[in-house]
């Protein structure tokens, strides 16, 4: 299906960059007038999926971080955040919350802060290439206010 709108972004891997990546996605979604809550949704699982771009695809290296974001028809959004990382071994398993490579620092909920967030949520990777995880939110038209 053809998207109705899309727009593309690629940065360096450097935590600066999460924040603007949280915002230019809020940016580019805000022409489907989304409630504060949907908005958020959506804030908090591209800043999940970016920060694992981050801190794990990458590590202590500076890689290119890629995201595309989608709008298609009835409001659906779909946000791909890409990496050439290091890739994930196990995806079910880095799927499981609390499961996480960084004990002691991390939590391991950033893939089910991500899943609960959006309406659907797919990982794919390969091992010494990177990592892929496509995020899926539909925004609700809703009735206007007073009838307008
Ligand atoms: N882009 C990625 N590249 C390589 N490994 C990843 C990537 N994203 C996630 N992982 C692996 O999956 C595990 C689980 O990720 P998840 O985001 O759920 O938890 P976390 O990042 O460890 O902790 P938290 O998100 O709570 O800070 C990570 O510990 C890491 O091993
Ligand atoms: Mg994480």
């Amino acid at each position: 299906m053809k998207a109705l709108n899309e727009m593309e972004l690629s940065f360096p891997s450097c935590s600066a960059n999460e924040g603007f990546a949280r915002a230019a996605v809020s940016a580019f979604v805000a022409q489907l007038d989304p409630t504060v809550d949907e908005l958020c949704d959506i804030k908090t699982a591209v800043s999940e999926a970016v920060t694992n771009c981050i801190v794990h695809a990458y590590r202590s290296t500076i890689g290119i971080v890629y995201i595309s974001c989608r709008i298609f028809e009835n409001g659906r959004i779909v946000v791909k955040v890409r990496d050439k990382g290091c890739g994930i071994e196990d995806i079910e398993q880095a799927m499981q919350p609390m499961f996480t490579t960084a004990e002691g620092e991390r939590a391991g909920l950033g893939f089910a802060v991500m899943e609960s967030f959006t309406d659907r949520l797919h990982v794919s990777s390969r091992l010494g290439k990177g990592t892929s995880v496509i995020l899926e939110k539909t925004i609700r038209r809703r009735p206007a206010e007073n009838g307008q």
